[in-house]
């Protein structure tokens, strides 16, 4: 038997295109012990992916090389099995591939077959534990603080908002659209959300936040970075979870002052997901129960066929998506 895969075949030059990608049909693997077989159901589609196009090797992770099967995490289902851990049936989510079925291994969970393979990805996994890591760890907030995060309407940023306002924070979203900042206040309870593309972005951002910023919760990086910047309170703390408008870009949009960080004491700090696992049962309880209180929701933009996943990631960098992107076959 034979399935449908993506492999890369160059590296992008500034935006995605899909003619860097190659669909090519594998065969089977016939399995040994201990190996088990997963077709995948859902994918989520992330910025990260660009990242993981980047030819360089001091990153978190090593590039996908030239004829590598695509790199993505997913849920899907064991459909055979030489792994007693892993019988066939077993709903799992994991590291797997632009792949209809990928070779299971030690690091995929079993998750609960009843939860929703989208809750899954939009909430109970790396998403979920990026928003909560970033804000909680990194960020430290204060209940009565003002927090600003951009990327607000996408899924990590949409997380952020809602968990700092169960906190007790005032919170200001920052989004590409006039409908995403509606959806932003009037579902997700945000106190104001902006439009990032308004030519008066600076001086809304004055009246969203009369008090300052205490914590920016960065998402996309860009122009607009500096101007949240330079709008910091002494003490503030910026979490630097990702820039994804600058990694398209060989030179990044410049930057802000250093003087700042020091005559206002902040603090600036990148993350990584990752190295915040220890984190994960605590982060999924507190978001668990908030979603029981509803207190936080979560939104999926699903694309359906596994044939749309390259013109689905040139789709989420257009800002297509509102919540979690999630190629589902
Ligand atoms: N540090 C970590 O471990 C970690 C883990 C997960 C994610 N991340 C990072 O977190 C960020 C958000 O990820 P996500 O999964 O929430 O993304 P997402 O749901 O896919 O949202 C992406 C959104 O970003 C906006 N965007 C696209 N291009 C933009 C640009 N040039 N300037 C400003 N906004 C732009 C788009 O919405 P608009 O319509 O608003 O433009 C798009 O919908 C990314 O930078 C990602 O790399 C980091």
């Amino acid at each position: 038997m034979t399935y449908k895969a993506f492999t890369l075949s160059k590296y992008p030059q500034g935006h995605i295109t899909t003619d860097i990608f190659e669909l090519v049909t594998l065969a089977q693997p016939t399995l040994k012990e201990g190996e088990f077989l997963v077709k995948q159901t859902h994918m989520s589609l992330d910025p990260a992916m660009r990242t993981w196009l980047q030819p360089r090797e001091d990153s978190y992770l090593p590039p996908v090389q030239i004829g590598e099967v695509m790199r993505s995490y997913g849920v899907g289902v064991v459909v055979d099995s030489l792994n007693a851990q892993f019988p066939v049936g077993t709903h799992v989510v994991g590291v797997t591939g632009w792949s209809e079925y990928v070779l299971g291994h030690a690091d995929m969970q079993v998750i609960d077959a009843s939860i929703p393979a989208e809750a899954i990805l939009a909430l109970f996994y790396f998403t979920g534990l990026t928003a909560y890591a970033g804000l909680m760890k990194v960020g430290k907030p204060k209940k009565g603080e003002t927090l600003v995060v951009t990327g607000a309407a996408g899924s990590v940023g949409s997380l952020v908002g809602q968990l700092a306002k169960a906190e007790g924070l005032r919170v200001v979203g920052v989004a590409g659209s006039d409908e995403k900042c509606k959806w932003l206040v009037e579902e997700l309870g945000f106190d104001a959300a902006l439009n990032y593309k308004a030519e008066d972005f600076e001086a809304q951002l004055r009246v969203a936040a009369p008090n300052g910023v205490d914590v920016f919760y960065e998402n996309t990086g860009g122009s607009i970075q500096e101007i949240i910047f330079n709008q910091l309170n002494r003490y503030a703390r910026v979490i630097v979870c990702g820039v994804l408008a600058d990694y398209d870009h060989e030179v990044p949009a410049k930057g802000p002052s250093w003087v700042d960080i020091n005559l206002k004491s902040l603090r600036v700090q990148g993350f990584i997901v990752t190295d915040y696992a220890s984190f994960a049962d605590e982060a999924m309880s507190v978001l668990g129960r908030y979603l029981a209180e509803g207190k936080i929701q979560y939104k999926t933009y699903t694309v359906e066929g596994f044939e749309s996943l390259p013109e689905g990631l040139m789709k989420l960098f257009k800002g297509e998506n509102t919540g979690k992107f999630i190629v589902k076959f």
